[in-house]
């Protein structure tokens, strides 16, 4: 029953203790929970931050196939909680896990707490969606040296910024319906790049920053791209579209 390893003790308490109660009558509490957890998924603010606009759903899917159209930094969630571990082996318990994310990309001020009724409802939601009893961790590589990638269909391209970078920076020229008004107008934003970066390649910059997001000393909220996530192919492709 440790699945998941969701660490607090108190939270796993609460949680079972509950459905366990719940077996002589009602036992609706963990259904409610999930559902709940479910809606706080969706929903941007879970995190404390005016300044958020992403929800745990903009970066994860929560279905075993990745639907067509989407490539996201993060993987699916389905089966989460009946992996070992997390973030490729770095973190052990799946609320750490949740945390690097709510901390380092929802812009979350303070830690989801264990005994927090959102942390028990997204746990219920997490576990709802990991129907088995175990699954394999995922493989997470982040490409940490940054190389310059062959460039590749602009075709091709369009579709993995649809499926990649629209959602938050919307429509490239003029980020018409992006998430946020902080996510640059792509590619636009490259202008800026001779007097910021001099001597560096434009194309160069960017590679850094789908590759490294906020980290690496990069900064902001964008979440990393590993290479599970998006291929040297892709962002390639994507690279001629946006024609860097
Ligand atoms: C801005 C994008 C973004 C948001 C928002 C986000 N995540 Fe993530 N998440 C990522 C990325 C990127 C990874 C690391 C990719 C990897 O481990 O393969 C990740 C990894 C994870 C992992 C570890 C997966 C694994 O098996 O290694 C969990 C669990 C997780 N996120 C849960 C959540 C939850 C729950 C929320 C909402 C509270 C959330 N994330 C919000 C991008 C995001
Ligand atoms: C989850 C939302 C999200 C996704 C998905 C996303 N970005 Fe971003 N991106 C942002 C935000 C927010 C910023 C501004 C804050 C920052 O720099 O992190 C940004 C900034 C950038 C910048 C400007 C960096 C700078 O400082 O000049 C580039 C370039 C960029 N993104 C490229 C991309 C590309 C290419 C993709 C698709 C492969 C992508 N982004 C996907 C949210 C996102």
């Amino acid at each position: 029953m440790k699945r998941g390893h969701w660490s607090m003790a108190a939270l796993l308490a609460g949680a079972l203790g509950s459905a366990l109660v719940g077996c002589g009558g009602g036992g609706d509490e963990p259904v409610a929970a999930a559902d709940f957890g479910e809606t706080l998924f969706q929903d941007a603010r879970l995190s404390d931050s005016t300044f958020n606009r992403f929800s745990c759903a903009t970066c994860h899917v929560t279905t075993p196939e990745t639907p067509a159209g989407r490539i996201d930094s993060g993987p699916s969630l389905y089966n989460v909680a009946a992996r070992p571990d997390w973030w490729g082996g770095d973190e052990t318990h799946l609320l750490d896990a949740v945390n690097f994310c709510y901390l380092n990309f929802m812009r979350g001020v303070t830690k989801l707490e264990a005994e927090e009724p959102r942390s028990r409802a997204l746990y219920e939601y997490l576990s709802r969606i990991s129907p088995d009893a175990q699954a394999p961790a995922l493989p997470f590589t982040v490409v940490k040296d940054i190389e310059d990638v062959p460039r590749g269909d602009a075709v091709r391209g369009e579709a993995v910024y649809r499926a990649a970078c629209q959602n938050c920076h919307g429509a490239t020229h003029t980020g018409e319906g992006r998430l946020t008004e902080l996510a640059s107008v792509l590619p636009e934003v490259t202008q800026e790049y001779d007097r910021l970066f001099p001597g560096i390649p434009h194309a160069r910059v960017v590679i850094e920053k789908v590759r490294h997001g906020a980290f690496f000393g990069v900064g902001g909220s964008m979440p990393p791209y590993s290479r599970e996530a998006l291929s040297d192919a892709d962002l390639g492709a994507l690279l001629g579209y946006l024609g860097l």
